[in-house]
Formats: C-alpha cells, sequence, structure tokens
C-alpha cells in the first residue's frame, strides 16, 4: 500500500505501523546478545502511538518525499524516543513500572540490561540514517543526523530530563523556567520531526523550513502539557502507565502551576497557533492538518 498527501488518516496509520514493523525486524535481526534482541524487541513492538514517525510521514508528503527517504527519519526517531522512554521509567528517573500497558523494560529485564537497551536504541538510530539503503543523498542524511542529534542531545531532551529530575521538584520554579524544561525534553524532539519529514525531500525552502518549526514548536509543547493533563484526569489503564506518577513524584507541571483550565486553554491556543503556521500550504497540508487534529483529541 502506497500513501500520498490526499490518503486518508487511517491509511497513514497502517502504511507507517508496517513500514516500522519491517524496519524494526530488518535491523533488530542479527543482534548478537538475544537478551538484548528481546529486550530491543519488546521495547519497539507493544503499541506505542508513533506519533512522532506520523508527523515525519505526513510533513515529507506535503514535499512529495519518497517514501523510503522519509522510513530513515521515521524509523530513527521513534527508535531514539522509545530509548528515551526505558531511560525516562528507570528507578534513578521517574521510577514508572507500567508503559504501553506491560511491566516497564527494567521491570521486565532488570536495571542493567534497560539501561544497554536504551543504549543500543540510541545508537542504532544513528546506524540507520548512516547505513539505509534507500537512495537518500548523503548531506540530507548528514543534514538529518545534526538535527536529530541537536534535538536529543545536551542541547534538546538530554538537557531537558536533566532539568526535570533537578527542578522540577522546586515549588519556586518560574512560570518561563518551566515552558523552557518542556520545550527542552519534549518540543524539540517534535520539531526536528517536522524538519526531518522535510529533509526527506528535495525542499530548500527557508520560508517553509521557518513555518514548519514555527508548527512543530506549538505542536511539541503543547504534547507535554497535554501529558500532564492526561497524567490527573485518565486513568492507569486507558494511559497505559501509571496515572498520578507526577504528583507522586512531586512534580511541578504545567497544569499544577498554572491551574487545569489554563493547560487546557494553552493546549487549544498552541494547536491554533500550529495550525496558521501551515494554512499557507493549503490542500497539501491535509493530511497534516488532520493528525494535527487527532493529536489535539487524543485521550492517551
Ligand atoms: C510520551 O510520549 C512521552 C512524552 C514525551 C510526553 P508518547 O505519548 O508519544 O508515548 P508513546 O510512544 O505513544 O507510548
Ligand atoms: C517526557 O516526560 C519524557 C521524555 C522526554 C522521555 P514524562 O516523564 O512525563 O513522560 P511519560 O509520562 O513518562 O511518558
Ligand atoms: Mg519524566
Ligand atoms: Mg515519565
Ligand atoms: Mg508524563
Amino acid at each position: 500500500m502506497t500513501i500520498t498527501n490526499e490518503s486518508s488518516l487511517d491509511e497513514l496509520f497502517q502504511v507507517c505501523s508496517s513500514r516500522l514493523k519491517n524496519i524494526f525486524s530488518f535491523y533488530l535481526q542479527d543482534i548478537p546478545s538475544l537478551e538484548l534482541k528481546s529486550a530491543m524487541e519488546y521495547a519497539l513492538f507493544n503499541g506505542g502511538k508513533h506519533i512522532r514517525p506520523l508527523l515525519i510521514y505526513a510533513t515529507g508528503l506535503i514535499f512529495k518525499a519518497p517514501l523510503e527517504n522519509l522510513d530513515i527519519p521515521a524509523s530513527s526517531v521513534e527508535i531514539i524516543h522509545t530509548y528515551s522512554l526505558i531511560h525516562d521509567d528507570l528507578p534513578c528517573m521517574d521510577n514508572a513500572d507500567l508503559r504501553r500497558g506491560k511491566p516497564t523494560c527494567h521491570k521486565a529485564f532488570g536495571e542493567g540490561i534497560a539501561v544497554l537497551t536504551g543504549d543500543a536504541l540510541h545508537t542504532l538510530a544513528m546506524q540507520i540514517i548512516s547505513s539505509h539503503p534507500a537512495s537518500l543523498k548523503t548531506d540530507r542524511r548528514l543534514q538529518m543526523m545534526e538535527v536529530l542529534s541537536k534535538a536529543c542531545g545536551p542541547f534538546g531532551m538530554a538537557a531537558g530530563q536533566t532539568f526535570d529530575i533537578t527542578v522540577m521538584n522546586d515549588g519556586d520554579i518560574s512560570a518561563d523556567l518551566l515552558d523552557d524544561i518542556y520545550k527542552l525534553k519534549t518540543g524539540a524532539l517534535f520539531t526536528a520531526c517536522i524538519e526531518l519529514g522535510r529533509l526527506a525531500s528535495a525542499d530548500d525552502d527557508e520560508f517553509n523550513q521557518q513555518a514548519l518549526q514555527q508548527f512543530g514548536d506549538c505542536i511539541g509543547f503543547a504534547f507535554q502539557i497535554q501529558d500532564d493533563i492526561l497524567d490527573i484526569i485518565t486513568s492507569t489503564e486507558s494511559l497505559g502507565k501509571p496515572q498520578g506518577i507526577d504528583v507522586k513524584n512531586n512534580k511541578i507541571t504545567y497544569p499544577r502551576l498554572h491551574g487545569m483550565q489554563h493547560a487546557k486553554d494553552k493546549v487549544q491556543q498552541l494547536y491554533q497557533e500550529a495550525l496558521e503556521a501551515i494554512n499557507y500550504l493549503g490542500d497539501d497540508a491535509q493530511l497534516l492538518r488532520e493528525l494535527t487534529g487527532y493529536m489535539l483529541q487524543r485521550q492517551k
């Protein structure tokens, strides 16, 4: 099955999950340690929503990027995201027992294997960008490597996660610092997804780059606020992760600092801003627009 930017959201979901499954199976097949391989499979094949790869495919299709080019960032971002969740759940971080409805990686395999599974996934993402057989040019691969490593490393997620475990228990945290932490720990990877989708095409237009960055910044920030709202209002069963863990860990979150109604309003406002940023793309961005609507409505 193939897709274009005129496909339905359901078709996008199906194509995305089957392509990811094939790529993950291909890259995991010859791992010499069976224990590591099982833990990587456990983490990757367990029902994540695949929001980030979906965004990559939907963005790339606006610019007619070939699907096999889009496979590269879609799979590597999902793999990095999965690694970040394994580490995020460890006892030394959020100490969570449940992820995507199953025991967390360290609960199933032990902490040592969970740390190594995260390490292995992180580096596998880089291996895929550099070695995937698609005909994507080397300079584009290098640009992708730069965008992704900036979003995940000390200038992005790793810094955000460090703030998360060092200052987010502090009752004096300012609203601005909280916003910055959300943008680093979660937003940066979303902004990168949108840029990576475009980089899988031949597009080199600076206006597009800036508009999409604005779009990515807004939905990424909104995504973490939603996550914190859902932690309060949605059951463990439907979340597939422990409800109320932010309160349990005494985290200052957006709804806690600003109140629930303000948090919900902020999410609406950010999605509105995101849609305005891509309005000029007209029908070409219809699939991305529908995906944005789906994200706004999400219950888990
Ligand atoms: C959870 O991300 C972590 C955050 C950055 C809020 P997702 O909600 O995308 O998790 P999965 O991949 O669907 O499990
Ligand atoms: C985002 O925050 C985590 C990462 C950036 C990996 P959370 O700690 O709130 O994510 P969940 O709720 O555990 O999925
Ligand atoms: Mg966390
Ligand atoms: Mg967590
Ligand atoms: Mg959370």
